[in-house]
């Protein structure tokens, strides 16, 4: 029986990883595809991997030389385990790679980004168009005193300023620090905390499934606690009514009136810091991932260029929300970098209708298509006749990330939304890598429903056991990166001790990404999810950890333990165990506080889909909670694991009970 990853990831890691699912077929890409792709034979494809191991600096040299540098790097990498510098010597600037570069060529004029509001208000800005609008904001960021290395906020839903505001900080060499705007006040609060915020753009509001999410109401709880905020600049979207506080607080729009729509690109240092992207961690804090200027954009631009093949006259969609890292390198970075048409969609996908996302396709002919594993099972669940009343024989390529795809949502991908004619490039990454690492190249790479493929050229991945050799074909193990790349993150902001025990204490010089995978005889890696207790809702990474403590905070909680079970749509559910105090009663009422609780503590995607009530919960001798029983308990209501380790066997057979 075809089983899912889920189950995979479920299962506890000890020396290796049981790996439970087989997939056989295989899906070539047409010759029409391969014809007029980048990359289109196996050969070029190997001759490329085999330039990169060989002589590094011709490879990433080629890469590098197609970008603009106000100064030509002198040293390739300067290696000292695990602090990696990437094309020193050299200076440049994001902004201006992205937008002056196309200015003057026929790309002035082109639309650089197409935008769709959830009411339906469509907006386009050519590269030109774009380019005075970032000017601008760069000015106004200035007129507020943000200089080069200060970090600014973005708490913004997705609107063509968000990107105007992200590109205007790479301008001025400020760090942003982008947090999604689903979160609540106080996970906006801590991330501009952590990292020193000076100011902050948000909007009034956002709009979401026809209501408004009130951006400016979290911003303003959140800066009651932000000592070192000096400014808020707010967008007025949805003219909810907003307060606003004398002299800290500034209209986007009275920013932008007198500002000139000229402002030059600040020449950086390769390793001048780019900006900070708050990801989930085991332990309750998040960690700032830190990422520097010129290796991510190189990588943001090949990767955008080999894995989504984007040519002139594509119209490319990434779904993904601008407050995660895919909407860093994939929504605004990689595609600008290239001159291609990025579009940006505000809302949900099933506002009004659940066929919003293929009206967007049809509307505006996208030609290429990057969305998550889980909307796909969405889309599923909502029923084909959505995308069977649109036509969508504009696109040509589609993608995934986020989670492993399991074969079934990849095979409806494949067949309804691409016609069974479109390469599927299923891209394995994290905030961490900056960018996409392994993934098929569509016009080259056969696919199999389920497998990200093959390292790209310049990355060394491998599957190694716990003493680091490699597993056989098909033996599950521990996802590691051999060498480092030029988009790695180089440190977790103000916590470089957790970034060397994080991700670099496991094995010596390597690169261990926290993910469970198997290398099959062809050598496809097939991603099994997560090794450590950090789950994977609907594609987006939350810490048990931070959920647990959220709980905890509660006054009725005492403790707490957090797990996934699989679920069809959302690929993992939440189940959170609690134990109350002595004189708190369970109910329906308390699970339902509950979860609204560490909804407003840390966001929706948060609150668990399940609350169970404990007397206790299974720990080991030492005090630890045994999260894999509670895992087996939530999926299957039974263990059948190892329990040697576990102090009180009473508790297990009553958690059973519930
Ligand atoms: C998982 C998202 C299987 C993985 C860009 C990784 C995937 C984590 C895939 C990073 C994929 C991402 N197949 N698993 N194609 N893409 N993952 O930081 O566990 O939000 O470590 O970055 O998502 O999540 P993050």
């Amino acid at each position: 029986m075809a089983k899912t990853f889920r189950e995979a990831s479920a299962t506890n890691v000890s020396d290796s990883i049981k790996s439970v699912l087989h997939e056989e077929r295989v899906f070539n890409p047409s010759d029409e595809f391969s014809e007029e792709a980048r990359i289109s034979s196996l050969r070029r494809y190997k001759t490329l991997r085999r330039l990169a191991e060989k002589d590094p600096e011709k490879f990433w040299g080629n890469i590098a030389a197609d970008l603009h540098w106000f100064t030509p790097w002198k040293k390739l990498l300067s290696w000292r385990a695990p602090h990696a510098k990437w094309f020193t010597g050299g200076k440049t600037n994001l902004s201006y790679n992205c937008l002056d570069r196309h200015l003057n060529s026929w790309k002035k004029t082109k639309a650089a980004i197409i935008w769709e509001g959830e009411p339906g208000d469509v907006r386009t800005l050519t590269y030109q168009q774009l380019h005075s609008e970032v000017c601008k904001f760069a000015n106004g960021l200035e007129s507020l005193g943000v200089k080069k290395g200060d970090t600014v906020g973005i708490y913004m839903g997705m609107v063509p300023e968000a990107a105007i505001a992200m590109l205007a900080c790479t301008r001025i060499g400020a760090v942003h620090n982008v947090v999604f705007g689903g979160f609540s006040a106080e996970a906006l609060r801590e991330r501009m905390n952590d990292s020193n915020a000076k100011v902050l753009i948000t909007q009034d509001g956002s709009y979401r499934r026809g209501g408004i999410v009130e951006l400016k109401k979290a911003a303003d709880e959140a800066a009651k606690k932000i000592p070192t905020l000096e400014h808020m600049i707010v967008l007025k979207r949805t003219d909810n009514e907003v307060m606003m506080k004398r002299k800290r607080d500034h209209w986007w729009n009275d920013l932008m009136l007198n500002a000139s729509a000229n402002h030059g690109a600040a020449r950086l240092n390769s390793e001048h810091p780019l900006y900070i992207l708050y990801t989930s961690g085991s332990t309750g804090k998040p960690k700032g991932i830190f990422h520097t200027t010129a290796g991510n954009m190189l990588w943001a631009y090949y990767t955008t260029r080999m894995v989504f093949d984007i040519q002139d006259d594509d119209v490319y969609w990434c779904s993904a929300d601008i407050g995660w890292v895919t909407g860093h390198s994939y929504v605004v970075y990689g595609p600008l970098l290239n001159g291609a048409t990025t579009l940006m969609y505000e809302g949900a996908p099933n506002w009004p209708e659940p066929d919003r996302f293929w009206e967007v396709i049809e509307r505006h002919k996208v030609s290429i298509f990057y969305t998550a594993p889980t909307a796909i099972r969405a889309f599923m669940r909502w029923g084909d006749e959505h995308p069977q009343k649109h036509d969508l024989s504009s696109l040509r390529l589609l993608g995934t990330v986020g989670e492993p795809i399991n074969p079934k949502a990849w095979m409806w991908y494949h067949r309804l939304i691409g016609g069974k004619n479109c390469p599927i490039v299923d891209t394995w990454w994290q905030t961490e890598t900056g960018g996409i690492m392994i993934s098929p190249l569509p016009g080259v790479t056969p696919t199999k429903p389920g497998s990200a493929t093959l390292p790209l050229p310049g990355i060394q991945a491998d599957v190694v056991r716990k003493d680091g050799t490699s597993c056989n074909p098909d033996e599950g193990g521990y996802l590691v990166i051999k060498h480092p790349w030029p988009s790695m993150l180089r440190t977790l902001f103000g916590d470089d001790k957790r970034y060397k025990e994080t991700y670099w204490s496991n094995y010596k010089g390597w690169y261990f990404t926290g993910d469970g995978a198997r290398k099959d005889k062809d050598g496809y890696f097939w991603v099994m999810g997560r090794v450590d207790d950090v789950v994977n809702v609907s594609g987006h990474r939350l810490g048990t950890a931070e959920i647990e403590s959220s709980l905890v905070s509660h006054r009725a909680v005492v403790e707490s333990a957090v797990v996934a079970r699989p679920d069809e749509i959302k690929g993992n559910a939440l189940v959170a165990f609690v134990t109350l105090g002595s004189k708190m009663k369970p109910s329906a009422a308390l699970k339902e506080t509950l979860r609204s609780h560490v909804g407003r503590e840390i966001g929706s995607i948060a609150k668990p889909d399940e609350i169970r009530f404990a007397e206790a919960l299974p720990k080991t001798r030492s005090g630890k909670i045994m999260r894999r029983l509670l895992r087996e308990i939530a999926s299957t209501g039974q263990v059948s694991g190892d329990i040697t380790t576990l102090e009180d066997f009473s508790v297990l057979e009553e958690l059973r009970e519930e």
